[in-house]
Parts: structure tokens; C-alpha cells; sequence
């Protein structure tokens, strides 16, 4: 039988006649320098040792007449539990029952004996370490799985951290081409997300679209960026035939936003944001649940917004008095179950949302006056 390298054996509490018996029948299966046995008689210096080395062998001598479960066999649990690679073998006289059933369940399969020949001594310890070489090697490939899966993931998470900020770039590239033709609608953008992912939670909306919502709230006007300036920039309050021309905006929008596949959900939320409930508004006139969630979700906290900011036809209003508007047209313009989670929420939750998006934002890029606020649209 052939084996290398040089297998290393600890020998511990082995008879000097047990010993003897042992390094004979090693000699005459391997050669007499190709393996290496190391005795050691005290518990503590081979619990020790066995933990500080690799061994292919734990011979571990045993007294039969003290080998119950709290006897001697507390050191064979001991040891299997340090060398978790190293094979264990247990040489006893003559085995008890106890001992060969405590064996078995410590997993270990060979128990040399007084009766066990020089060639089965040989082949018991050979299997021995080749059950550990094999033991070591499954090791070292579950620990090579455990890098290669690691390094895996590593990159996925990079390449994932990359493609977030790739998004947010892109998402934050449109703000500014919105704000650089309709001062203020960055920050009313940044409101109406904050309010939209707040009603979202309160009122349950499914956590997988949240990010479609908060995108669609950001960009829900993007359509204007479309519009001729005659349009967007007439001053004063706007008359009928002004706001009409202010419309194609919600499908401009969805237009702009379709060509880009992660904003694409989002482009249904921005076409349908100013559909009503009853069916009076644009540009489909759908009615009730045809209506996209997302847009009847939004279209609530838009006018929040527009509500508690002053417009150019008239001054700013309380929280209070923006929820209880929009109470007032519940089952008209909003959903009435949207409306009654909505509800829910004290106005002075809202206060505070808006006082830390405006702290948050950029002062530099986020000018707040009355004439820049944004318009609210028909
Ligand atoms: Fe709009």
C-alpha cells in the first residue's frame, strides 16, 4: 500500500507494548522512515498538540474498564472536536459494548484490538489517513467555494452600486434640465417624492413598486422640458385655453421616460398623474381602479403640494386645510380608499417631511420664492 506524504501519527496513552505492536506492523506495510509517530501520555499536552498541528491519525489508547460515556471517552469527544480533519482510532483490549456503541456515535469507524492482526493494524491505519487527506481536501474545497463565491458576490455588488449611481445620475440630469426651465421644480419634485413614499407606506402600496412611484413622483413633470416656452413661461394666472396647451406634458413626459428601461414603469405613473377618479381628467379620462395605483397615489400628494405652497392664483395653505380640501374631493379627483389612508396621517407629519426635504436640498440650486414655486397644473 502506498501513501505520501509522510502520514503523522499521534499516539496517545499507548501501552509501551501497544506501541511496539504498532511501529512493527507500520514497518512491515510502509517503510520505516515514511511515516512519523509522536507519543504523548497527557491528556492536556495531547489535547494540545492535536490542535496545533495537522495529524492524519489520532491513535487514542483506551481502558475498556473505564470507557463508559463519562470516562475515558470524554477525551475521544474532546479530540474529535479539536482535530475536526484528523481521524480518530481507538485501541482497546478487549472493546465493551459501551465503548463500540460511544465509538459509533463519535463517528469512529476502526477500533484496533488485542485480536486486530498486523495487516489489519497496517490497512486500519492507512484508511485512516486517507479518510483525512480526503476529509482535508473537501475542507479546502468548500473554503475555495466559500472565496470564489465571495469574490462573486463582491463584483455583483459593485457593479450593482454602479449601475444605482448610474440611475440616480440619469434620474438627476432630467431635475436639472426641468429646473433650468421652470425654477423650483426640483424642490417640489423632491417634496412630492418624500410625501408620495410616505402615503405609499401608510397606505400598504406594494413595497417591489415603491421605486417605480418615487421615481415617477421625481420626474412627473419631466414633460414640460417638451413644451414651448410660449407655454411654460406665460406669466400670470393662467386662463383656460393656457392651461390646455400645459396638458401634453403628462404624455410628453411618459414619452421621455419610455425610452429608458428602468424609468419605463415610472413613464405610466407620469402619463396618468393627472387622471380624476370620476373620469374628468387627462389624458385618457380613465375612471376608478383603470386608473394606474401609482398615479392615483400621486396625484394626492401633488396636491398636497400645490395646496400648502403658494401659487400665482392664490397664497399658500395650511396642512390642515390642504387635508381637508382634498377630503372634499374624495370619489371626484382622488381615490376615496387612498383618500381615507391619507387621512390618516396628522398634518403635522407632513410639516415635518417637508422641513427635511427643504433642509436637505441644495440651497444653491433651490430657490424659494413665491413666483418660483411651481405652478399647479390643471
Ligand atoms: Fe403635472
Amino acid at each position: 500500500m502506498s501513501i505520501s506524504p509522510d502520514p503523522r501519527i499521534l499516539a496517545i496513552r499507548l501501552s509501551e507494548e501497544d506501541h511496539t505492536r504498532i511501529r512493527s506492523s507500520l514497518d512491515a506495510a510502509l517503510s520505516p522512515d515514511s511515516y512519523r509517530i509522536h507519543d504523548v501520555s497527557d491528556r492536556e499536552h495531547a489535547r494540545d498538540l492535536l490542535a496545533s498541528a495537522a495529524w492524519d491519525v489520532a491513535l487514542l489508547g483506551i481502558d475498556s474498564a473505564a470507557a463508559g460515556p463519562s470516562g475515558e471517552m470524554d477525551l475521544a469527544v474532546q479530540l474529535q472536536a479539536i482535530g475536526s480533519e484528523t481521524t480518530l482510532l481507538l485501541m482497546t483490549r478487549s472493546p465493551t459494548v459501551t465503548l463500540l456503541t460511544s465509538a459509533m456515535r463519535l463517528g469512529i469507524t476502526d477500533c484496533i484490538t488485542e485480536k486486530t492482526s498486523a495487516e489489519e493494524l497496517a490497512s486500519a491505519i492507512l484508511r485512516a489517513v486517507q479518510r483525512t487527506k480526503a476529509a482535508r481536501a473537501l475542507h479546502q474545497q468548500r473554503i475555495d467555494k466559500d472565496s470564489a463565491h465571495d469574490l462573486y458576490q463582491k463584483k455583483v455588488d459593485v457593479l450593482q452600486s454602479q449601475l444605482t449611481n448610474l440611475q440616480e445620475a440619469v434620474i438627476a440630469a432630467l431635475l436639472t434640465a426641468q429646473e433650468a426651465r421652470e425654477r423650483g421644480a426640483r424642490i417640489h419634485c423632491l417634496r412630492v417624492r418624500a410625501y408620495a413614499a410616505h402615503l405609499a407606506e401608510v397606505s400598504g402600496y406594494p413595497k417591489s413598486l415603491r421605486p417605480h412611484l418615487e421615481r415617477a413622483a421625481l420626474l412627473h413633470d419631466i414633460g414640460k422640458i417638451a413644451l414651448p416656452d410660449t407655454v411654460l413661461m406665460r406669466p400670470g394666472i393662467l386662463m383656460p385655453d393656457a392651461l390646455e396647451d400645459l396638458k401634453p406634458h403628462a404624455v410628453l413626459g411618459e414619452q421621455i421616460l419610455d425610452g429608458i428601461e428602468f424609468l419605463r414603469p415610472a413613464a405610466l405613473i407620469v402619463r396618468h398623474h393627472h387622471e380624476r377618479f370620476d373620469g374628468s381628467g387627462y389624458p385618457d379620462s380613465l375612471t376608478s381602479e383603470s386608473i394606474p395605483l401609482g398615479a392615483r397615489l400621486f396625484s394626492i400628494v401633488d396636491a398636497l403640494d400645490a395646496i400648502t405652497n403658494d401659487q400665482n392664483y392664490r397664497a399658500a395653505q395650511s396642512f390642515q386645510d390642504a387635508v381637508e380640501e382634498i377630503a372634499r374631493w374624495s370619489g371626484r379627483q382622488f381615490d376615496p380608499y387612498l383618500v381615507a389612508q391619507f387621512r390618516q396621517i396628522p398634518p403635522e407629519e407632513w410639516k415635518e417631511i417637508r422641513e427635511r426635504i427643504e433642509a436637505d436640498a441644495n440651497p444653491m440650486s433651490n430657490e424659494l420664492s413665491p413666483q418660483d414655486s411651481p405652478s399647479s397644473l390643471p
